[in-house]
Parts: C-alpha cells; structure tokens; sequence
C-alpha cells in the first residue's frame, strides 16, 4: 500500500510542473527534494537548507508547506527555523554585509561600528535595504581577527574600521556593490 503511495506520488510528479497553487516551479524542486529524503521528517534541517537555497529564504508559505508534507507540526518547523541562525525568514538582499560580533572584534569596538552601519544604511541588523542590494548581518567571527573590528561585504573583508571609517565605506567602497 504505501509502496503504491509512493508509486503515485512519483508519477504526480513527474507530470506536473509544480504542485503548488501559485504556479511557482520551485515548489515541485521542492517536491523532489523531499521525496528525495523520503518526505523523512529527521531529515527536516536538510530539507529547510534545501528550501532556503530554492527560494533564497524561508516564507511563511513554503514552512508551511514543508510541515504538511513531512506532516510535522507547524510550531516544531518555526522552532527549528528560529533556532538556527543559518536559516532566514526574510529576503535576503543581493549583498550580504556581515559585522563580525566575536570577541576580537566586541572589544574594539563591534558594536559601534554596527550602530554606524545600521545609521548609514538606514536598516537594522537582519533587515535588507528598501532597493534589496545590501542585507545587515551579523556573525560570530568572519576569520579576520588580526583586522578588528572588521566586516565582510559577500567576499571581501574591512578592518580596522571605526564610525568614521564606516561612513566613507559605504560613501565609496559600498558603491561598487550597488
Ligand atoms: S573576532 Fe572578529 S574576525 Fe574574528
């Protein structure tokens, strides 16, 4: 029976383009991704990190759509979401800048240079700019302690910053990203 299940399940599939009533074709990539794991619900971190790759972040739709298929309380996916940092809820911008919030970078001065990103930008940490160019994130260590405080611009690195310093970064260097 459930070997029929599965069979029918495939061929749905197979034919459709999407299963999901806006038409998206992500969500039958989606479909495949989770039928690749047996619609498991152990296997809902790999599942969210697939989603969030698929759709850039994790809508309130495709959780709720990830729940009923691995027929998973709704309350049990928000958990697991909020509880890992790697996961995002809101749309990313097309940059992401990444405050390094490690101990290195704490005590020279991490906080003040965030304040001055968040002034400058005009959005907060977790937010992404009106345009959706520059998301504001922020992270443990980015690899640069012998540059603290430092951020990361997608791959590239700032140090040594200050208030100051910030204002000229995103008065030029940001420029070439926008
Ligand atoms: S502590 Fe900031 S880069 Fe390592």
């Amino acid at each position: 029976m459930s070997e029929q299940k599965q069979i029918s399940h495939s061929a749905r599939l197979a034919t459709l383009d999407t299963t999901h009533p806006s038409g998206d074709p992500r969500f039958a990539d989606l479909d495949r991704t989770m039928e690749s794991y047996n619609f498991d619900p152990t296997s809902l971190i790999q599942i969210l990190h697939a989603a969030q790759q698929m759709f850039g972040y994790l809508s309130a739709d495709v959780l709720r759509y990830i729940s009923t298929s691995l027929k998973l309380p709704i309350s049990h996916v928000y958990g697991v979401v909020t509880f890992y940092h790697l996961f995002t809820m809101k749309p990313r911008g097309k940059h992401q800048i990444m405050v390094c919030r490690g101990t290195g970078c704490h005590v020279r001065g991490a906080t003040q240079v965030l304040e001055a990103l968040q002034k400058e930008l005009g959005i907060r940490e977790g937010e992404t700019t009106k345009d959706g160019l520059l998301s504001l994130a922020t992270a443990r260590c980015i690899g640069a302690c012998a540059l603290a405080p430092a951020i990361s611009v997608d791959d590239d690195v700032y140090g040594k910053l200050s208030p100051d310093k910030v204002k000229d970064l995103v008065k030029n260097d940001l420029k070439k990203y926008v």
